[in-house]
């Protein structure tokens, strides 16, 4: 799993186990999850291109080194990525930001695309796709292939959750497309669904069940 980054920092996996538990309310679960989402940017961005910039402190001149923000993507896979993009956008508020509307068939879970739009010169960006799970591999895969059209200068993906499943599905498709993960979870199961888990994100997002 030479392209997996198992994001373990303490402060990750803590506030993790407090999101899975089923006890934990609407508004707990989208604040641990914005929480989440900004600890796990610090990773994801850590390979990210700096400038030298010259500036003034009160003291002196001095060179120092700054992210070039604009030209990140956070690419959101709707609806659950939503949850995502708060805290990543606390950290990174200059990043633009692409949706991608796909919705997982029940009968089939496969991804069907609803809608599509990303910023323009794309080509001179990095694309980081978000999705709080990573199940199947299907809609991840799908947002992939259409955000790759485009040509992008570099695309990562990053979730809370994953399984062998989904990593084996992605890696397959998209073998050089790093995954960033909280956690690898033991199995999906027949309806698509990530065990242990923590149920579905976006429900437990946006309180719909
Ligand atoms: N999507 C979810 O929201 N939860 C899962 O366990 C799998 C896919």
């Amino acid at each position: 799993m030479r392209n997996v980054h198992l994001i373990d920092h303490p402060l990750v996996q803590h506030k993790l186990t407090l999101m899975r538990q089923k006890s934990v309310s609407t508004s707990s679960f989208r604040r641990l999850l914005n929480e989440l989402a900004a600890l796990m940017t610090y990773e994801v961005t850590r390979d990210m291109p700096t400038h030298e910039v010259e500036i003034e402190t009160p003291l002196e001149k001095m060179k120092g080194r700054m992210i070039d923000g604009k030209k990140l993507v956070f690419a959101s896979i709707l609806r659950a990525g939503t949850g995502i993009l708060d805290g990543m956008l606390d950290v990174v508020p200059g990043a633009r930001v692409g949706h991608i509307g796909l919705y997982r068939d029940p009968k089939t879970l496969q991804a069907v695309e609803y809608y599509f739009k990303m910023p323009q010169d794309i080509q001179e960006r990095d694309v980081i796709v978000v999705d709080p799970m990573l199940a199947t591999g299907n809609s991840a895969i799908a947002a992939i292939d259409r955000i790759r059209q485009l040509n992008p200068r570099s695309i990562k993906f990053v979730c809370l959750l994953t399984c062998p499943e989904g990593i084996s599905a992605l890696s397959a498709a998209h073998p050089d497309v790093p995954i960033y993960t909280a956690a690898i979870d033991r199995e999906l199961n027949d309806h698509g669904y990530i065990l242990p888990g923590l149920g579905d994100a976006g429900d437990r997002i946006f309180g719909t069940k």
